[in-house]
């Protein structure tokens, strides 16, 4: 038990919310799979709820009564492909749900009845019955839609008692087949049955029971060789009561005169629609084709797929003409390596060819052949290598759709075409079209593939086609995507793994109809040429097929393997319109800027403001050390005679402007005559805040020397008051190498300039005043800075001349 149990942990459990009844959806359902774990017994501790419960492919051998008696709620049971050899049905007397129950492919040999009323599939087929296990419970299995049955021995008894039962599918699986009661499978009901026969089994009797017995018959090993091929009787035999239409043959291996006494046999029966698969015919040949009797039928489709001709000793045109004088509305002969196909030399009313993997040539389009309501054409995987021969062809015909995948198909430009006008699909994938391709297509087509071919570009100079809502170009060697100017309907456009590194803006101009754009897997080149194309995903959502794992930057290789969506391309660096806008703007700033500068001298407006700025800090630090000073005067002056006209009508003016706010100490009216030149300078140094020295060469020639002498002996405190202004460019050589003091003066103090340009004055005065800061707040002070100037008065006159008596 604890063995058992052990297994049974592997067994997967799937609980599916929604359930697969479409009746109970709320209902959860729970899957029990214990396929191929070699289980010998059922396992016992199978989980109660348990609906759908898998044991295939394990070892059982037996089923107890007890086995399923937990699982009460079981509605799906598969013991197929197990070695249970004997059952009662009985064991699942308490699995009232039960509707599918799968016992095919076991060794059952006996079945012990009872009914399960709810049973709706049961197959027992493929088992080692003796006779076909159907039993008077089986008959009162009302709800039965799909019964699998095997038996040695089939007997019309055994299928009497479901006669009356109306059953979807009865598949008739048979390992081995010992005896056959003719009539038997007419008495069932049944819309399809599927026989699957034992090796080398008389399959004539079958064939013809079961075209009596279903609509849908299907007949897998169809192989014995030794039939009916000499027996003149069943030539021509007419069957009667004839129920199917649809006949499927699987797994045919026959001589090909047995195949042809089928073909006749299934030529005059209700059949409509014949399908071979999986064929293998040879031998010699006998029978004579031209007494194929072709009259009479109601047949409709054949199709043969999978086709292998063994060593075969009849001309090949025999086949061929037997298939095509058929002239039914459809036939198709795939993958039967048929190098070549015949066709009467008269009209056919074939709608629907389908010769698709074989090795067919172009010499299948060197006759001509008439088929005037042809349809559909389909010669995909084959070795055709003329375009042109099969549009010659088509013209003749009323094709709309047309399959040349997998060919060796070219087109030379200097080939004319003839298409019909009612072609609209063109399947050319996987063949060795050029571009020329474009100049061989038909105007009315609407949906053309031409994926893997050789095309670089689409050519200008094509017909248009102005139908064409699909096109599929991917697999090939174009750097762009093409303009719509040429298919102005176009709606879905397959692009993918060409060789497309930017797609240009012809595209979003001219092709206005496209919904649906597959580009990816192209090497994108992940520049500002690629904006556009990014943008068309977000304006468009959806357009882009496979966005966005397919649309991956291939150039610049800093962003190779990035998706595009990731990409960022700034409006900025990549609209030119913007950027010239911007390039112009900044230009034209810059020229403003020069011309001012030029023109009204910006540069040293510059200067001087930051001059007036600078003094103005200072101004401020200093305030207060001059407070403590006792001073007299805001400014002295000091110029020399050459100068005086300018510091008369300009200077004097100026700083004096605001009736006697500024006190000025000139040299000439406020010296005292009993003093030295020197001390009298001092004396006004030391009374005023200020020290304005009026520079020229003048003034550095005649009056600096009383300077150089004071500087030279006071501890320069005082130079934070010296103003200098440079009247004239005084050149270096002017200077005397022994005034040192003014050389360091000159270096250290900026000089104010005096402008030759009248504009400039206004802004060289208010940078005089606030040099001087004449904002004394202090009344108290300006009061006595006016006494001392009323007394001061009355000693005017003195001159520069007095003063310059000293120098030198
Ligand atoms: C159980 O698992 C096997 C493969 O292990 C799978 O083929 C089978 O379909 C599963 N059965 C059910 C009922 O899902
Ligand atoms: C079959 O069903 C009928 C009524 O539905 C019943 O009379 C008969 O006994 C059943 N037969 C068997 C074998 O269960
Ligand atoms: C078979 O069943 C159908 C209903 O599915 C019925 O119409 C038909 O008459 C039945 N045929 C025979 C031969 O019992
Ligand atoms: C020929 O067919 C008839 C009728 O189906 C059958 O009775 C006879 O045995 C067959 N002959 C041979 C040689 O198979
Ligand atoms: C013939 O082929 C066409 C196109 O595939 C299909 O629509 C039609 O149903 C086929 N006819 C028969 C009888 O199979
Ligand atoms: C088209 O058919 C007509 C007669 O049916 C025939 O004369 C002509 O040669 C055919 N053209 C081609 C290209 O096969
Ligand atoms: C064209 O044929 C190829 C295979 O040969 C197939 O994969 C493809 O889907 C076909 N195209 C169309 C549009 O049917
Ligand atoms: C194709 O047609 C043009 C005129 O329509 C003709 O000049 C040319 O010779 C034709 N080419 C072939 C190969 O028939």
């Amino acid at each position: 038990v604890r063995l058992l149990r052990n297994t049974c942990i592997f067994c997967s459990i799937v609980i599916s919310a929604q359930g697969w009844t479409p009746k109970q959806p709320e209902e959860g359902e729970l899957t029990t799979n214990c396929s191929s774990m070699s289980l010998r017994r059922v396992p016992e501790d199978l989980t109660p709820t348990t609906t759908t419960l898998d044991l295939s492919y394990n070892l059982l051998f037996q089923i107890q009564s007890s086995d399923f008696r937990s699982v009460s709620n079981l509605k799906i049971l598969i013991l197929c492909h197990n070695r249970i050899q004997q059952l009662d049905i009985k064991a699942f007397e308490f699995n009232k749900e039960l509707r599918y129950l799968d016992l095919s492919h076991n060794r059952l040999k006996i079945v012990t009845c009872y009914s399960l009323p709810g049973l709706r599939h049961l197959d027992l087929s493929f088992n080692d019955f003796d006779t076909v296990p159907i039993c008077e419970e089986t008959g009162n299995m009302s709800h039965l839609e799909i019964l699998g049955l095997s038996g040695a021995k089939i007997q019309k008894s055994d299928f009497q008692k479901i006669a009356h039962l109306y059953l979807n599918t009865v598949i008739l699986g048979l390992r081995t087949l010992s005896y056959y009661e003719e009539g038997s499978l007419p008495i069932l009901n049944t819309t399809k049955l599927h026989m699957v026969l034992p090796k080398n089994i008389n399959f004539w009797v079958l064939l013809c029971d079961g075209i009596k017995t279903s609509k849908i018959l299907e007949m897998t090993n169809i192989d014995d060789k030794s039939q009916f091929a000499s027996n003149e009787t069943q030539r021509n035999l007419r069957l009667k009561n004839a129920k199917t239409s649809i006949l499927l043959l699987n797994e045919v291996d026959l001589l090909w005169d047995d195949l042809l006494i089928i073909f006749q046999l299934v030529w005059h029966t209700s059949v409509e629609y014949f399908q071979l698969q999986n064929v293998a015919f040879g031998g010699n040949v006998y029978l004579d084709h031209n007494s194929f009797d072709y009259s009479n039928t109601v047949m409709r489709a054949i199709k043969l797929e999978h086709v292998h001709f063994r060593i075969f000793y009849i001309p090949q045109d025999r086949v061929y003409l037997l298939f095509t004088k058929m002239d039914i509305e459809n036939l198709t002969i795939s993958d039967a390596q048929m190098p070549h196909m015949i066709f009467p030399n008269y009209p056919m009313r074939f709608q629907y060819l389908n010769f698709a993997n074989n090795v067919l040539t172009d010499a299948l389009f060197k006759k001509p052949i008439h088929l005037p309501h042809l349809k559909t054409l389909i010669l995909k995987g084959n070795q055709l290598e003329t375009f042109f021969l099969v549009s010659h062809f088509a013209s003749n015909t009323s094709l709309q759709h047309l399959d040349l995948s997998q060919n060796l198909l070219q087109h030379e430009n200097n080939e004319n075409c003839s298409w019909p006008e009612t072609l609209i699909t063109m399947n050319l994938s996987s063949n060795k079209f050029p571009d020329s391709v474009f100049r061989c297509l038909p105007r009315s087509i609407q949906i053309l593939d031409l994926n893997n071919n050789k095309i670089q570009t689409v050519p200008k100079a094509i017909t248009h086609l102005k139908s064409l809502r699909e096109l599929n170009v991917a697999f090939n060697f174009l750097t762009d995507l093409p303009g719509c100017s040429h298919f102005r309907s176009l709606s879905i456009l397959n692009i993918e793994m060409n060789l497309i590194l930017s797609p240009s803006r012809e595209f979003f101009q001219s092709c206005r109809e496209v919904k649906i754009l597959n580009a990816g897997r192209n090497p994108f080149r992940c520049t500002c040429e690629l904006r556009d194309f990014i943008q068309l995903q977000k304006n468009s959502e959806g357009m882009l097929a496979g966005w966005s794992d397919s649309y991956i930057c291939e150039y610049p290789l800093n962003l190779k393997g990035t998706q595009l969506k990731d990409v960022h391309l700034p409006e900025l660096s990549c609209n030119t319109a913007l950027l010239i806008v911007i390039i112009v703007v900044m230009l034209s700033l810059g020229m403003t800027v020069a011309f001012c500068c030029l023109h009204f001298d910006l540069l040293w407006y510059i200067r001087m403001l930051s001059q007036w700025t600078q003094t103005w800090n200072r101004v401020r630090k200093t305030a207060q050390e001059r407070l403590k000073r006792n001073v007299q005067f805001h400014a002295f002056i000091s110029y020399s005679e050459h100068d005086s006209p300018w510091v008369k009508n300009e200077l004097i003016p100026n700083l004096e402007k605001e009736d006697g706010s500024v006190l000025i100490c000139l040299h000439e009216r406020n010296f005292d005559p009993g003093k030295s030149v020197t001390e009298n300078i001092i004396n006004c140094i030391e009374k005023s805040y200020t020290s304005i020295l009026v520079l020229s060469p003048n003034f550095v020639q005649s009056e600096w020397c009383h300077y150089e002498l004071y500087f030279a002996h006071h501890n320069l405190v005082h130079e934070n008051y010296i103003i200098l202004i440079l009247l004239e460019h005084i050149p270096l050589y002017c200077i005397p190498n022994r005034y040192h003091k003014l050389k360091a003066l000159m270096e250290e103090k900026t000089c104010l300039k005096w402008p030759k340009d009248r504009r400039k004055h206004g802004l060289f005065w208010a940078n005089l005043r606030a040099a001087i800061n004449i904002s004394l707040s202090e009344t108290r002070d300006m009061c006595e800075l006016q006494t001392f100037a009323e007394l001061n008065e009355e000693s005017r006159g003195s001159t520069d001349s007095l003063i310059k008596t000293d120098c030198l």
